[in-house]
């Protein structure tokens, strides 16, 4: 088969650190939606060797930090982070030899953790709704840390002028090349405001008439301070990576023209739209940033042009935005009435699996263990038998006995009430007053419903009707 050519060739390089930048800027189709507009061109920053905008201002701060002795070989960073600035920090770390320990609030994805963890961090995890002044806010931990720690450093990316200053001398510059001077709107979010004040500042010095317009969801109070001078009480919201609840020493009011405020579900669902019809598989930031610049395109001449960033991959938020299960719950896809709502639309997706009577108990306890379906439907044909005992299983099990010579009829149960997929949801209602957990037929199978599972999904219902 012939290969055929890549479009360009870089040299190999000697470190991950050297792919870092230079990102793509690539055109959203016209036809992505109905409406006129101008031009919208995407910065890809999710293609940054740790999937974000953040590898930036890792290697800038580090680097400023090395210049002015403030972190010396063997040194520890110790950062605050809301997940991709450390990860940033973890690669620079794993290539230049420091330790490393990470701050995290409690709000955000399971994989960004697991990221951190991939990466080499010690990383401590905080709760997430504190206010700025609790001890155990996740800057103030970081600072204490740092503090206690021989040879600890604390970049504090929110205060970092080396932050601002990456994306002025690189981001904003690679955008006008890459417009060839042809601007005249950049949209963004801003969670410390580097992103944006940087390239803001890189492109008005350019030509002062570019629009720098600030992207905020609401409860955050940077968008509500741009245009009154007052500072909110924040409010909660679910995007990750934007937003403040102080204002940050590297946003600058100034440089910017607009604000927009998005909402959560929105933003959300812009994403989910952007990877299924374009391929650029970005996380709910970015989405917010697109909602935006759809906005601020629609209100220019067809002939401008609109930049906005992709701060970060969709990959690491399959559990949330790119999860249907996640979005029903939080009531960001469309609620179905509660008058006519089916247990169909209450069930998040599940594995359905049954086990056959001659099967070992081995299996079973396997398959119970595997694949989350608890308790374990034990199934001849379309007849439901019973459910794996899973005491019982346990007590062969301390006793040391072998499962393998076992049938699972040997810990066989009765089965929970089993209702339909097509049941109305209020037909639970009543199960569970008396139940923990519900088998529901399928099409094919069996899968359960716990009593958690199913108060958690009560919120895609509309009751209002
Ligand atoms: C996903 C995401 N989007 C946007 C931003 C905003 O970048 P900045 O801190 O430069 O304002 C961040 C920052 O953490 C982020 O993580």
């Amino acid at each position: 088969m012939e290969i055929p050519p890549t479009q360009k060739t870089t040299a190999a390089v000697d470190s991950v650190l050297e792919a870092i930048g230079d990102t793509p800027l690539v055109r959203l189709p016209l036809d992505f939606d109905d409406q006129p507009r101008c031009e919208i061109f995407l910065k890809l920053e999710y293609l940054n060797p740790s999937g974000s905008v953040k590898d930036r201002i890792a290697l800038a701060m580090v680097r400023g930090a090395e210049a002015r002795g403030e972190l010396k070989p063997g040194g520890r960073i110790v950062e605050c982070t809301s997940g991709n600035t450390g990860a940033g920090l973890c690669v620079v770390a794993a290539c230049l030899g420091y330790a490393i320990t990470l701050v995290i609030p409690d709000k955000m994805s399971q994989e960004k953790i697991a990221v951190l963890r991939a990466l080499g961090a010690d990383v401590v995890v905080t709760p997430a709704n504190v206010t700025i002044e609790d001890p155990m806010h996740y800057t103030k931990v970081a600072e204490r840390i740092a503090a206690e720690t021989p040879g600890g450093w604390w970049p504090n990316q929110y205060h970092n002028r080396d932050n601002t200053q990456s994306h002025y001398e690189g981001t904003g510059q690679e955008i006008w090349n890459q417009c060839q001077g042809k601007i005249d709107a950049f949209v963004a979010g801003a969670g410390t405001g580097g992103t944006l004040s940087g390239i803001g500042q890189a492109l008005k010095e350019k030509n002062p008439s570019v629009q720098i317009i600030g992207v905020d969801p609401p409860g955050s109070i940077l968008a509500d301070y741009w245009k009154t001078g007052e500072l909110i009480e924040p409010g909660p919201y679910a995007v990750e990576g934007v937003g403040e609840e102080e204002i940050p020493g590297a946003w600058d009011a100034s440089l910017i023209d607009d604000y927009l405020i998005i909402k959560d579900g929105e933003s959300f669902r812009m994403a989910r739209k952007l990877a299924k019809k374009t391929g650029i598989f970005a996380g709910g930031s970015s989405g917010m940033n697109l909602v935006a610049a759809l906005q601020v395109a629609r209100t220019l001449p067809a002939d401008a042009c609109v930049v906005t960033l992709m701060p970060d991959s969709g990959r690491a938020y399959l559990s949330k935005v790119y999860s249907d299960g996640w979005m029903k719950d939080a009531g960001y896809l469309p609620r179905v009435s509660a008058k006519t709502a089916i247990l169909g639309d209450l069930l998040r997706e599940k594995e359905q699996c049954a086990v056959r009577p001659e099967d070992t108990l081995a299996w079973a306890v396997r398959q119970a263990g595997e694949r989350g379906i608890r308790p374990l439907p034990i199934a001849d044909g379309t007849t439901l038998l019973g459910v794996l005992d899973e005491h019982a299983a346990a007590a062969h099990l301390s006793e040391g006995k072998d499962l393998t010579q076992f049938s699972v009829q040997a810990c066989m149960t009765d089965a929970p009430p089993v209702l339909s997929l097509q049941d109305p949801w209020k037909d639970a209602s009543t199960l569970f007053q008396t139940h923990e957990v519900l088998l529901i037929r399928t099409e094919d199978g069996w899968t359960s419903l716990h009593l958690q599972d199913w108060l958690r999904a009560l919120p895609r219902l509309d009751h209002s009707a």
